[in-house]
């Protein structure tokens, strides 16, 4: 079957063109694609609302739905304990970190130091942390980070976009942030686990199933029983990207 072809977005048509024809057909326009620049320069020339789908730097979105679930189960977002493991310098982490600065939470990211957020958005992060009251804390032994966390976070360890040669260096680098029940114990059993999807956490997936096979191994950054254990919240946090999308929607329409 002949696949169709992909947007011609920024390539046989400009951005600017594109907001232009897109926001006379449609009442708003969502982008999810790569790069944040893109997605900034549709809102500057649509006439209707543009949101975020994901970019390699944000994810908001998510976010939302995360903030939900966590204020579901827990009654609060104020002065909750969220641990991100993994590449904290990609859309989740970066997302993540905004987010909990602004409703006052205690962020922190676990990685090693070159997964760390960009320096500079951790600065405008800090500004909105003195506040809200927020405290943001960047971490590189995993079991330290996550002492009495409400929340233990993570994501893919190679995200869309990303070229596959770069699988072999993320395990060696990110293994040791892998959640699993040592984790989840070393936490406390106040933790939950959440998990923005789609999760490597077993075979059943093609690239899962591809890499796990080419590196010995059956899952990545999450084990299959921290993700199917009681702790773990990521069904309800799928569903609640429904409820908060919807939500995006009758704010800005
Ligand atoms: N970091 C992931 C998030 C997927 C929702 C990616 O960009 O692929």
């Amino acid at each position: 079957m002949k696949r169709p072809a992909p947007a011609q977005i920024g390539k046989k048509e400009s951005i600017a063109d594109t907001a232009r024809v897109l926001s006379r057909m449609f009442d708003g326009i969502e982008y999810r694609g790569y790069g944040q620049a893109i997605v900034e320069e549709l809102a500057k020339y649509a006439s209707v609302p543009v949101w975020n789908g994901l970019t390699n730097e944000f994810h908001p979105t998510q976010i939302l739905a995360d903030f939900l679930t966590i204020k579901e189960h827990f009654g609060r977002l104020n002065g909750v304990k969220l641990v991100y493991l993994g590449d904290a310098r990609y859309n989740m982490g970066d997302s993540l970190m905004v987010g909990c600065a602004k409703m006052g939470m205690h962020f922190v990211a676990a990685a090693p130091e070159k997964y760390f957020p960009d320096p500079a958005l951790i600065a405008k992060c800090q500004a909105i942390a003195a506040e809200t009251g927020a405290v943001l804390e960047f971490e590189t032994d995993p079991v330290k980070a996550v002492q009495g966390a409400h929340v233990l976070y993570t994501d893919v360890w190679v995200s869309m976009g990303e070229p596959t040669e770069v699988w072999a260096e993320r395990i060696r680098d990110l293994s040791p942030y892998q959640v699993n029940t040592a984790l989840m114990q070393a936490a406390g059993e106040q933790a939950v686990f959440l998990h923005c999807l789609p999760a490597f956490h077993d075979l059943k997936t093609g690239i899962g199933k591809e890499m796990g096979e080419k590196f010995g191994r059956t899952e990545m950054e999450v084990t299959d029983a921290v993700f199917e254990s009681a702790q773990s919240l990521v069904f309800d946090e799928a569903e609640n990207r429904m409820h908060t999308i919807k939500a995006v929607m009758a704010a800005t329409l």
